[in-house]
């Protein structure tokens, strides 16, 4: 497998609970390398742009607002496998089904509320990626 990259979210929930060191230290011993990182308050246009895919879904408008309820930390994760290997270290999207030692199963209670995002494919990744940064906001180690 091939050195890939990745859309890492901390949402708000998380940031709130001041756990932002804690899942980045996760992704860091796992072998994920942060390339990238900011810290913003998303606004309506920009969190329902982001989760465009799920517009029509009825958990949609919940979503933006929760999105932008806070802060979220936003960073491109690069490694071995980075897209698999985060969605691994994040758990099931509901943290009642979330692995134990997962971040979700850790960090977060409710599927709405539910600490990180992680890009689910290599063309939502590239998608993703270039939602949030421009090249040369990304910094190959
Ligand atoms: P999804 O892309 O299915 O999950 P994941 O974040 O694991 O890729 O859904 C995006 C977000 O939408 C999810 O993290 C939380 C929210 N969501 C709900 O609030 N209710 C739901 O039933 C689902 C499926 C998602
Ligand atoms: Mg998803």
């Amino acid at each position: 497998m091939a050195t890939q990259r990745t859309l890492s979210i901390i949402k708000p929930d998380a940031v709130a609970k001041n756990a932002i060191g804690e899942i980045i230290a996760r992704f860091e011993k796992a072998g994920l390398q942060v390339v990238a990182a900011k810290m913003l308050h998303l606004d309506d246009d920009k969190a329902g742009g982001f989760y465009a895919e799920h517009k029509e879904r009825p958990f949609f408008k919940d979503l933006v607002g929760f999105m932008t309820s806070g802060p979220v930390v936003v960073q491109v994760l690069e490694g071995e496998d980075a897209i698999a290997k985060n969605r691994e270290l994040m758990g099931a999207t509901n943290p009642k089904e979330a692995a134990p030692g997962t971040i979700r199963a850790d960090f977060a209670e409710t599927i709405d509320a539910n600490a990180v995002h992680g890009s689910d494919s290599p063309e939502s990744a590239e998608r993703e990626i270039a939602y949030f940064f421009g090249a040369d906001e990304i910094c190959p180690r």
